[in-house]
């Protein structure tokens, strides 16, 4: 199936005389005016066909903005060169860089300001297959190139891509909780932090253990932060509203000097049992939020606007809402862990959440996977194995995941 492609051109108030044109396949060609429209762009004043391509639909990059029509044909081609050029990175990266070099002097003699989003885009397809050497590279021809053609510099955007690329290269340290309670060794955790920690993740309730943190355990927490005043902190509190009394959350960001370096990321997936609609949000000062705006452009990108619309709605409900929800899935899992007890499999009764973890050793299992996939096959009831949550599988070996959030018939 064969797209046509076009260039459409859109005019802004804000940008003066200085079009933005993209190249959009003919069947989305609707869409993308009234995404722009939204955007406060004015309907297209010219559109030039351009030429066909294997339909990609959404996939076609939308990097190749140019500012000349006129050049739309010329996207095209350098668009389709690149293509090959990240399919060469994969076994060839030397080959690769040439390649992409070649196409970079090339747009430097026709649209040279073009070249630090291009090379930005060489550095992802590096990044994606884990080179951050090569991406790294190609992070710095952009800016060379900025300096060579003297381009302006909006100092924004440009911070926005560093983080982008400072953040794909971060490393991340693991620290496991202890079984059998899931309690947090503070002397290892200590001993992970040094002068280029940025950020400690903390998931409470968390998935899969269903562990809450308690204020005591929080308030260590905050004392760790004053220790070490250079640590930001990022909660997940997705299941906020899945908690069993006498555990009660709280959140991270109310310890005293908290709420200036915790960024709270919550989501109504779990609240409205509507896992996988993707909407959330993120808690935190101002000038937190706008590296998350920045990360959330280059991950996400949009959210599901009609679902928000109806979040707004029942929004002032949702407290009575949640008390129900809680109290129906205590009784899951009550009834779901005298289950597991009767069947040999004692488990750590959950402070949250609708996830049951339990130790197959007890009933003679060694490992988890094997387990889980005798019981599915055999049994017809599918868990999960918990080797697959932790960074080091063996931590997590004998251990699989059970979820409680089904009808009592099932
Ligand atoms: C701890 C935790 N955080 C975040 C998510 C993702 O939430 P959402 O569905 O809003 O993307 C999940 C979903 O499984 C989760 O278990």
């Amino acid at each position: 199936m064969m797209d046509c492609l076009s260039a459409r051109r859109y005019q802004h108030a804000a940008l003066g005389d200085r079009p933005v044109v993209r190249l959009v396949p003919d069947n989305l060609a609707e869409a993308a005016d009234l995404t722009q429209e939204f955007y406060g762009f004015q309907r297209p004043a010219r559109v030039h066909p351009v030429g066909q391509q294997a339909r990609q639909g959404l996939g076609f990059p939308d990097w190749a903005l140019i500012h000349d029509p006129d050049r739309a044909a010329f996207a095209l081609e350098v668009v389709k060169e690149f293509r090959v050029q990240a399919k060469i990175a994969r076994s060839r990266p030397g080959a690769a860089k040439d390649g992409m070099v070649a196409i970079g002097e090339r747009l430097g003699r026709s649209v040279p300001h073009f070249l630090p989003s291009f090379y930005e885009e060489c550095g992802r397809t590096f990044l994606a297959l884990e080179n951050a050497n090569m991406a790294t590279q190609f992070f710095n021809k952009a800016r060379e190139a900025e300096k060579v053609h003297a381009l302006q510099v909006d100092e924004n955007l440009r911070r926005d891509t560093f983080l982008e690329f400072a953040l794909a290269g971060a490393v991340a340290r693991y620290l496991p909780l202890q079984l059998p309670d899931f309690s947090v060794d503070w002397a290892a955790l200590e001993g992970l932090i040094n002068s280029k920690t940025r950020a400690i993740l903390v998931n409470t309730p968390g998935n899969p253990c269903g562990k809450v943190f308690s204020q005591e355990e929080l308030a260590q927490l905050a004392e760790l932060a004053q220790r070490h005043p250079h640590l930001l902190f990022i909660t997940d509190e997705v299941y906020e509203h899945i908690v069993f009394a006498p555990a009660r959350h709280a959140c991270l960001a109310a310890q005293p000097g908290m709420r200036e370096r915790t960024l709270v990321i919550s989501s109504f997936s779990k609240t409205l049992s509507m896992t996988g609609w993707k909407v959330g949000y993120v808690f935190a000062p101002p000038h937190l939020t706008a590296a998350v705006r920045a990360s959330h452009q280059f991950l996400t990108f949009c959210s599901a606007s009609p679902l928000q619309a109806a979040l707004a709605e029942v929004m002032d409900r949702l407290p009575a809402y949640v008390d129900e929800l809680a109290a129906e899935y205590l009784q899951r899992r009550d009834l779901w862990c005298s289950l597991l007890d009767a069947a040999g499999m004692p488990s750590r009764v959950p402070q949250g959440r609708y996830f049951v973890i339990s130790d197959v050793r007890s009933i003679g299992h060694q490992d988890d996977v094997e387990f889980c996939r005798w019981i599915t096959q055999q049994l017809g009831v599918a868990a999960i194995p918990a080797s697959a949550f932790y960074h080091t599988p063996e931590a997590g070996r004998a251990l699989v995941r059970w979820a409680f959030c089904k009808g009592f018939d099932t």
